[in-house]
């Protein structure tokens, strides 16, 4: 699949099959999110097999199912444009893993902020 038809068939999906990413798409997804780091500044990461950021009220609500493997996009408050960065940046990765037939949605609020409070201070 080529970046054209990733755009065209990528759509948000909220309900995930109970399998686990293969080893070599998490291999894939960690080296793209490395050199987009490298080129952002930012801190993106790839967190895999944690059903508690979505095991919340808000993501239930949000009908969020199986939703254990997620990137987190994490800035350090000094890069001002950071807002903007994670958005392209988090676009490319998001059409990446289209390519490897792996589904995504963009959340920014119906998930657990404890948990994202805890990846950020493990950064
Ligand atoms: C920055 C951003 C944050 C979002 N946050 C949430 C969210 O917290 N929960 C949610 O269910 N949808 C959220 N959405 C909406 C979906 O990710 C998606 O954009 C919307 O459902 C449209 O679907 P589509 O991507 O298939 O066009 C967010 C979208 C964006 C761009």
């Amino acid at each position: 699949m080529d970046l054209k038809e990733a755009i065209r068939l990528r759509h948000s999906v909220r309900q995930y099959k109970d399998e686990p990413i293969s080893e070599e798409h998490v291999s894939r997804l960690n080296e793209i999110i490395k050199q987009c780091n490298i080129q952002s500044g930012l801190n993106m990461q790839l967190v895999c097999n944690d059903p508690e950021c979505f095991d919340v009220f808000l993501a239930h609500y949000g009908k969020f199912e199986n939703a254990v493997n997620y990137i987190a996009l994490i800035a350090k408050k000094s890069i001002d444009n950071r807002e903007e960065l994670a958005g392209y940046f988090g676009q490319k990765i998001v059409l990446e893993a289209q390519m490897m037939g792996l589904n995504t949605c963009w959340v920014a609020g119906t998930y657990g902020k404890k948990r994202g409070n805890l990846i950020f201070q493990r950064a």
